[in-house]
């Protein structure tokens, strides 16, 4: 791992009340510090990932020796659906509602066993980016702790609805990098995006929680915020404002457009490609003017993060489809028919993730270049092409058997079989 975890920050503070930030925890630098200082952006002059979080701060350099030993580095695998919160833009609400019979989740017996295989495969991280709110699944603790007597990092992605200080030192103890949903300063905007009242006043309070235990204080840091920018609620400055507050406070900054899938699945809620371009380039001046921060960024993301997944992981749904990212991008197996090692070993899944992904994300780019599939189909276009040149992977074929590709299709609201007629899966 190239993790640096030891340098402590000592940041000045200071009680801002007219500061717009003022709605999230009281961390503010005084105006009087040279932000190009500090600590964790002087790390980032030399490797910018140290910026992001611990468990997700992987450089060019760390994934080319990866792909030479073939090794996979991070697991993306789902908890449970269930979540309290209703947010109208959730890419994963047609994973949570199943009509389709026969689609069992995984146990926590079983994904203690992927977990186990990813380990064998030379995983260093587990990510949990969430089917519905990893915190409230029955086996969620078990599995963080199975994880980090592993030796490896759990990455949780969580709204905080359920984070009290317990959990907070718990997580701590555990190793644990903690995405926090913080989707805007202003709480009430919060509670409107998750359809639930007080939920914006729970968010700032496991945020508070999360600083007060230290979480910020490593480089690379262990928090991040999980930001969608959407058309209706956000405007440049909101974003400009959080974005200072997390490079101020070494708190990863992961901003973005919304995933084209599941209830987002729909153009009106989607910035169009200019106005993420802006987006971007806006974090891109305010990173080179105050912070002396230089690189290009990489649409869909901000502050110069570069998504590596594809190259480097794969992603287990709940019920065992496995997947290039949890942005459900490409079908690439199924564990109820094959292991973990046979479907990263795969002809198909080889070719997924040899090209250098460095930020390309493909569900936004296909929807922005306007080639609209139903969210079944776009699973499994690129491999038909790909088929129609090579022949059948088998690995890919049983899981397109055992995921009913042909019959089953996502809606905003859930998976359903596509005709009544249609054998169970
Ligand atoms: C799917 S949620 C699951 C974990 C937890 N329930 C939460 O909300 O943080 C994980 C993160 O994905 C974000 N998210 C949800 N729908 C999204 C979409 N369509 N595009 C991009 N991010 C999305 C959420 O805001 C959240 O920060
Ligand atoms: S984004 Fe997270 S909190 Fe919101 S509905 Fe989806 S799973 Fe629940």
């Amino acid at each position: 791992m190239d993790n640096n975890h030891a340098t402590l920050l000592n940041v000045h503070l200071i009680d801002a009340a007219e500061e717009r930030t003022d709605n999230l925890p009281n961390l503010r630098l005084s105006p009087d510090v040279d932000r190009k200082s500090l600590p964790h952006i002087q790390a980032a002059q030399s490797r910018l990932e140290n910026l992001w979080a611990v468990g997700t701060d992987y450089c060019e350099e760390t994934i080319r020796r990866a792909r030479a030993e073939n090794r996979l580095l991070h697991l993306d695998i789902d908890m449970t659906g269930e979540c309290k919160l209703k947010c109208f833009y959730c890419d994963r609400t047609p994973d949570r509602y199943s009509d389709v019979p026969d689609r069992t989740e995984l146990s926590t017996q079983e994904r203690k066993d992927i977990i186990l295989q990813a380990r064998r495969l030379g995983a260093t991280t587990v990510e949990f980016p969430g089917a519905g709110e990893p915190m409230i699944d029955p086996g969620f603790w078990e599995i963080v702790e199975y994880i980090h007597s592993l030796g490896m990092t759990t990455v949780l992605f969580t709204s905080g609805y359920h984070l009290d200080a317990a959990a907070a030192d718990r997580l701590y103890e555990l190793g644990a990098s903690v995405f926090l949903k913080y989707n805007n300063i202003d709480t009430a905007v919060q509670d409107r995006m998750v359809g639930v009242r007080g939920y914006g006043d729970k968010a700032r309070s496991a945020m508070g929680l999360l600083l007060e235990r230290g979480f910020n204080k490593s480089i690379p840091t262990r928090l991040a915020i999980d930001v969608v920018v959407t058309p209706k609620y956000h405007d440049l400055d909101d974003v400009a404002d959080l974005f200072r507050w997390c490079r101020d406070n070494n708190v990863h900054s992961y901003i973005m457009t919304l995933i084209p899938e599941g209830m987002a699945d729909h153009k009106s809620l989607l910035l169009e490609k200019e106005r993420a371009n802006d987006l971007i380039e806006m974090m891109r001046k305010i990173d080179e003017e105050e912070y002396g921060l230089v690189y290009s960024p990489s649409r869909p993301m901000g502050g110069g993060y570069r998504c590596r997944q594809v190259n480097c992981g794969l992603f287990v749904n709940l019920f065992g489809e496995v997947y290039d990212c949890n942005g459900l991008s490409r079908l690439v197996g199924h564990l109820r028919q094959d292991t973990l090692e046979s479907v990263w070993n795969s002809a198909y899944a080889e070719k997924i993730r040899t090209p250098d992904q460095n930020g390309f994300c493909l569900v936004r780019e296909r929807q922005w270049q306007g080639r609209d599939l139903s969210a079944m189909n776009r699973k499994v276009e690129e491999y038909e092409r790909w088929r129609a040149k090579h022949g059948d992977d088998a690995v890919v074929e049983r899981a397109k058997q055992a995921v009913g590709i042909d019959h089953v299709e996502l809606t905003r609201k859930g998976a359903m079989v596509k005709t009544p007629t249609t054998q169970p899966v």
